[in-house]
């Protein structure tokens, strides 16, 4: 039997294929300098399944990403599927994997690399230096809350409901990821509901209380509303070590706190699952940014997003510190030698496409393992 990583790759949708192209270049590589061998499988979600299978994700490819160690996801998502009802379309391949995966806490670092502090849209002095974590809760809320549905009432109109719904449990084991990352960093958690208007947020806030007054006392805990952490986001994100939020509101101020570091290109995320009694946790790592079908096809997009995800997953799946570091330090090594994809373009630097970024990371690597 084989004791090698297992790995699932599903490339997925848009600039998703061209992008994992990339991060299964890294995966080689690892391979054949470090001695760290993965078993890999291709699968498919999303449209691409769709088109193959007549649905996002069919029970197969679920059962082997339950089987692997570790999910690599690119993207879904286009155009072309928008106009299938809910369940059918791309979209929904993905969140019956977080789901079925029990996935609940989805991990979205935004840090400026000092390279790219002019890339940001914001003002380099407010940006210089940050790195904040958001931890999303990624299987509960609206996003997943019954009832739901379009339906047509008595006097004809028709009405379209969600439901925002969170028990203690799942408030408290996202939360103590939460704390627990806080741990690891500047021992600050800010969690973020709207507990002025929503009863959900108002448990959400008790709870996350009674859980840091009985194991967390050593974090310093905040609360903000959400419409309010927008706009902190923007006025001062290095206030922020470690923020814990809802799906939905993880949602939006993930992508705010992406475009802080100047582009969607260079984030990446962690999904992770309760460990089982073997200590195995699911985990899914996926780059932040979409499928961005505007640009498919075109070797133009930034693969840096899913690489910093392949880095994340040494680092929570096979817990392999130094391979993960090397794969940061080879981007940040590059970037500083001038080389930029469009979304990341900057004056006097050079423009490359997704594969010359690609090749350039692989020599980088090279040159830091060489060195080592
Ligand atoms: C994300 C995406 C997804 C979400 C979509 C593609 C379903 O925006 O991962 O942030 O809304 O969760
Ligand atoms: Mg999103």
């Amino acid at each position: 039997m084989s004791t090698n990583r297992k790995l699932l790759i599903l490339a997925g949708d848009g600039i998703g294929p061209e992008v994992m192209r990339q991060v299964r270049r890294v995966v080689d590589w690892m391979g054949r300098r470090r001695g760290l061998h993965f078993d890999v499988k291709d699968g498919l979600v999303g449209g691409t399944s769709i088109e193959a299978n007549g649905v996002p994700l069919t029970d197969a490819t679920l059962a082997e990403a339950k089987a692997a160690d570790a999910v690599l996801l690119g993207a879904v998502g286009g155009p072309r599927w928008d106009k299938i009802e809910f369940e059918r379309r791309p979209e929904a391949g993905l969140l019956r994997l977080r789901k079925d995966l029990g996935l609940f806490a989805n991990l979205r670092p935004a840090t400026v690399l000092d390279a790219l502090v002019d890339a940001s849209p914001l003002k380099a002095d407010i940006v210089r230096g940050l790195d904040i974590m958001i931890v999303r809760e990624l299987t509960g809320g609206v996003y997943f809350g019954e009832p739901r549905g379009i339906t047509t009432l008595d006097n004809g109109e028709r009405q379209g409901l969600n439901t925002q719904v969170y028990t203690s449990s799942e408030i408290r084991r996202v939360a103590r990821v939460g704390f627990e990352l806080a741990r690891k960093r500047n021992r600050k958690l800010c969690s973020v509901e709207k507990a002025n208007v929503m009863e959900s947020g108002l448990l959400w806030r008790e709870e996350v209380t009674a859980l840091h007054a009985a194991e967390f006392s050593d974090v310093e805990l905040s609360h903000m509303y959400a419409d309010n952490c927008a706009m902190q986001l923007i006025r001062n994100p290095r206030q922020f070590d470690v923020i814990v939020t809802d799906n939905l509101f993880g949602d939006m101020l993930s992508d705010e706190a992406a475009m802080l570091t100047g582009s969607l290109g260079m984030l990446p995320s962690a999904s992770l699952g309760a460990a089982d009694a073997n200590g195995k946790r699911c985990a899914l790592y996926e780059p932040v940014h979409g499928s961005a079908p505007d640009i498919a096809g075109r070797d133009i997009a930034n693969p840096i997003a899913s690489l910093f995800s392949f880095a994340m997953c040494l680092r929570y799946s096979f817990d392999l510190t130094a391979e993960a570091d090397l794969i940061e330090k080879a981007v940040a090594q590059v970037l500083k030698g001038g080389l930029r994809t469009t979304d990341i373009m900057a004056p006097g630097m050079a423009r490359c496409s997704t594969t010359v970024m690609g090749d350039s990371i692989v020599r980088a690597l090279d040159k830091l393992h060489a060195a080592g």
